[in-house]
């Protein structure tokens, strides 16, 4: 088996689809597949610090899946409530920083409060910067940068990358899908511009260790040049 040499990435980004389609196949509720998703969140957290990956962001709910019926986004936000609470002490014992990017007013307070409370920890001396994309829209993110710095002239790149929700993380080095769709789905627009994209079969609630390690693998073997020779 081919060696794995992650030292190349910082940032893993991964879209985790196919919770629904998992549910299905094998004759649950919709929710159940959310569930098992959730689930399969730490283990591959782990794998991605065990790979000495320093920032991983997770695309858990896009602005677009507000269109979803009430009961599953409802079944969503609670799964998230209760993440929050069960998952102190696996954040301390992993040494994880996590944070949220996203538009978070909508969730109730208590959520909020939560979310603030448990990004403070491990701050400094994290292993890994773990970020939630809930809310999460690049258009968006773009045009909220755009509206704050609409009076400044000559506006340069880095600027620009000041404003958005992602001002503090590098740019994803490989971007994960799974679920067997090949887009973006308005994840990481601007960010994703250099981006190494790898799309997988399996569903996310199916996903494995062994599956990522096949992404980092993959991504090793890709030659970056951005634009050169
Ligand atoms: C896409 O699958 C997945 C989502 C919209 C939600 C992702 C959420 C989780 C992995 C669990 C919850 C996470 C947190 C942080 C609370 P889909 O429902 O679009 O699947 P489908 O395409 O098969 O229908």
């Amino acid at each position: 088996m081919d060696k794995i040499n992650s030292q190349n990435i910082q940032h893993v980004a991964i879209i985790m689809d196919g919770n629904g389609r998992w549910a299905e196949k094998k004759e649950l509720h919709r929710s159940q597949g959310h569930k098992k998703g959730l689930d399969n969140i730490l283990p591959i957290v782990e794998e991605l610090i065990e790979q000495k990956i320093k920032y991983v962001t997770l695309f858990a709910f896009s602005t677009e899946n507000n269109k979803r019926p009430y009961e599953e986004k409802k079944n969503l936000i609670n799964l998230l409530d209760d993440s929050l609470d069960n998952i102190n002490k696996k954040i301390d014992d992993n040494n994880i920083n996590l944070t949220f990017i996203g538009n978070l007013s909508s969730l109730p307070k208590k959520i909020t409060s939560k979310i603030q409370k448990i990004s403070q920890k491990n701050k400094c001396a994290s292993s890994v910067k773990l970020i939630i994309a809930w809310n999460y829209s690049g258009r968006s993110d773009i045009l909220n940068a755009i509206r704050r710095i609409k009076t400044k002239q000559n506006i340069t790149e880095k600027e620009l990358e000041s404003y958005l929700m992602t001002h503090n993380t590098p740019d994803p080095d490989l971007i994960i899908r799974t679920g067997n769709q090949i887009r973006i789905s308005n994840f990481m627009l601007w960010q994703s511009a250099y981006s190494e994209l790898y799309f997988s079969k399996k569903l996310w609630p199916e996903f494995t260790k062994k599956d990522l390690n096949n992404a980092i693998l993959e991504f090793e073997k890709r030659k970056r040049n951005y634009g050169n020779v």
